[in-house]
């Protein structure tokens, strides 16, 4: 199919700018006879965005998602590329389960499944998973996420072995001695609501900690799901000692706050937890000045019947991929081009896809787009999202910016707000 987009605002990494972009064999090109013309008028045409944090469930909790029902709702939320968790049944630890993530992803054809791989074998915090054999399988990212990894002997090693691999460790950051039995932030609403909690230290403890074993080491850490004012702090400081780490932040770190647990609905039941509206604003701000690198879902799905639980027995996780634009369009001031970068080029580069994803829209680049209508407003209906499961937070909340198309490798993948397979 050749493609040309007309009338589109283009941003991409070197700025914003209004021209065509043409499209033929699957990369931008200088001009083209086209098949198909798209009117982009008063729409963004970016790179696709890249989650750096979806659970796809397959294999093991093919209830909850599978790897294409989930990549169906990345491309409805313009993704072009994801990150594949590894706390699948068996866990994603060894080539052959890697393999399979990314064979299903090739099979299911609505966006690029990377999948990641553990850090220690089974996710049990005591065995280190052969690095070097899947680095050699393209494995990039490797997180026992779910948990972090609690032993900081081993922790050291990881980042020892992995240091020279081009692989980076992503952290899940809870210090487990500190959250047993918890369902929510401990603070001022928790302790109203009786319930037993889980305190910012937590998660600080750890990112102090891996921020340490990084200046020890020299090895690349990633910070996932960073939801404390703290945290946050201590990202900038060691960004500012020139140490190689980047973070993460939710759509719902970013916007929703403890005081949704009053309704002691599980649905907002989330881990690390919706913290205060003092830790929401000091993401924001780290999303604004750099030192959170990049917007990442933690897409993170669960039947139904098992969110309906109390909350001291319902699973931790919302969904998130067809939502997150919308809720950073909603929820940042920032200048549009900024939050695009937080979904595409940013966390691109932390993936180690920067030559297939997040490219500068350019002759010779991979036609991998988002095309999105900035200025839409509308509401999540939870019975209407492609993801098998329905858990969202956001229902009567205002979000804005809207997918309207997906474009994976010169091919739609999302038309007019519909996936195409
Ligand atoms: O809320 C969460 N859900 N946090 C995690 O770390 C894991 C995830 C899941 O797999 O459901
Ligand atoms: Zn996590």
């Amino acid at each position: 199919m050749n493609l040309l987009i007309t009338g589109g605002t283009v941003i991409d990494r070197t700025g914003e700018r209004q021209i065509d972009v043409h499209v033929a064999d699957g990369h931008i090109v200088e001009v083209c006879e086209p098949d198909v013309t798209i009117d982009a008028t008063g729409l963004v045409v970016c790179p696709g965005f890249v989650d750096l944090h979806t659970h796809l469930r397959e294999p093991g909790k093919e209830e909850a998602e599978t790897i294409e029902t989930g990549s169906r709702a990345a491309a409805l939320g313009g993704y072009t590329a994801i990150v594949a968790m590894p706390n699948t049944d068996p866990t994603q630890d060894c080539v052959s389960v890697v393999d399979f993530v990314r064979r299903q992803g090739v099979i299911a054809g609505l966006c690029d499944v990377h999948p990641s791989a553990s850090i220690t074998v089974g996710r049990q915090g005591t065995q280190l998973t052969p690095f070097a054999e899947l680095a050699d399988a393209g494995v990039k990212l490797f997180t026992d996420d779910g948990n972090g990894v609690q032993d900081p002997q081993l922790m050291r090693r990881a980042f020892e072995y992995a240091k020279g691999l081009g692989i980076t460790m992503a952290q899940h950051c809870e210090v487990e001695a500190l959250t047993g039995g918890a369902v929510m932030h401990e603070g001022d609403c928790c302790s109203h609501l009786g319930l037993p909690g889980w305190p910012a230290l937590a998660e600080e403890l750890m990112v102090h900690r891996d921020i340490e074993l990084v200046r020890l080491t020299g090895a690349p850490a990633h910070f996932l799901h960073l939801s404390t004012a703290k945290s946050v702090e201590l990202v900038r400081a060691a960004k500012a000692d020139g140490l190689p780490v980047t973070a993460e932040a939710t759509p719902h770190h970013l916007s929703l706050t403890d005081e949704l647990l009053r309704s002691y609905s599980a649905i907002y039941k989330v881990n690390p937890p919706l913290r205060t509206m003092d830790d929401v604003e000091a993401v924001r701000g780290g999303l604004a000045d750099g030192t959170i690198d990049a917007i990442a879902t933690d897409h993170a799905p669960h039947v139904a019947e098992t969110k309906e639980r109390p909350l001291d027995q319902a699973p931790p996780g919302m969904v998130g991929l067809e939502t997150a634009l919308g809720v950073a369009v909603a929820h940042l001031d920032m200048p549009l081009a900024d939050i695009v970068a937080t979904l595409s080029w940013k966390p691109a580069a932390i993936a180690g896809l920067e030559e297939t994803h997040g490219c500068d829209i350019a002759p010779g680049s991979p036609a991998n787009l988002a095309i999105f209508d900035p200025e839409a407003r509308w509401e999540v209906v939870p019975a209407m999202l492609a993801s098998k499961s329905n858990n969202t937070p956001f229902v009567g909340v205002p979000l804005a910016g809207k997918v309207v198309h997906t474009i994976l490798n010169g091919q739609f993948t999302v038309r007019d707000g519909q996936a195409q397979r």
